[in-house]
């Protein structure tokens, strides 16, 4: 890993989010979606430790793919999956 890689990852580590974004953002994207099944299969790509991912599995109550290419945010996504009671529905 190079050092520009190491200071993204030292300031982003343990934000609850890498980028721009509300949960409320989230829940209104997700509303203007039309004919999901009932239990949704969701790719979230891209998902940084995963606060979207947590509001999507929360309203959905689907199966989640969360990706990443930095496990250092996976790992965060597992444990807040855990304490949030997702560890079912959200898979890294
Ligand atoms: C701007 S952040 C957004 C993170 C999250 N979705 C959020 O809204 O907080 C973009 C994320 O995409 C990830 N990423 C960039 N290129 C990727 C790729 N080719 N495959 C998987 N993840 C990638 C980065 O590691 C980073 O966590």
């Amino acid at each position: 890993m190079g050092d520009e890689e190491d200071i993204f990852l030292e300031m982003f580590d343990k934000l609850p989010r890498q980028g721009p974004g509300k949960d409320e953002c989230t829940r209104k994207a997700y509303s203007m979606l039309s004919d999901l099944p009932e239990i949704p299969d969701i790719l979230d790509i891209g998902c940084g430790s995963g606060r979207q991912t947590l509001v999507l599995a929360e309203i959905s109550k689907g199966h989640i793919d969360a990706l990443d290419l930095n496990e250092i945010f996976l790992e965060d996504l597992n444990e807040r999956a855990k304490e949030n009671g997702f560890s079912e529905n959200i898979r890294t």
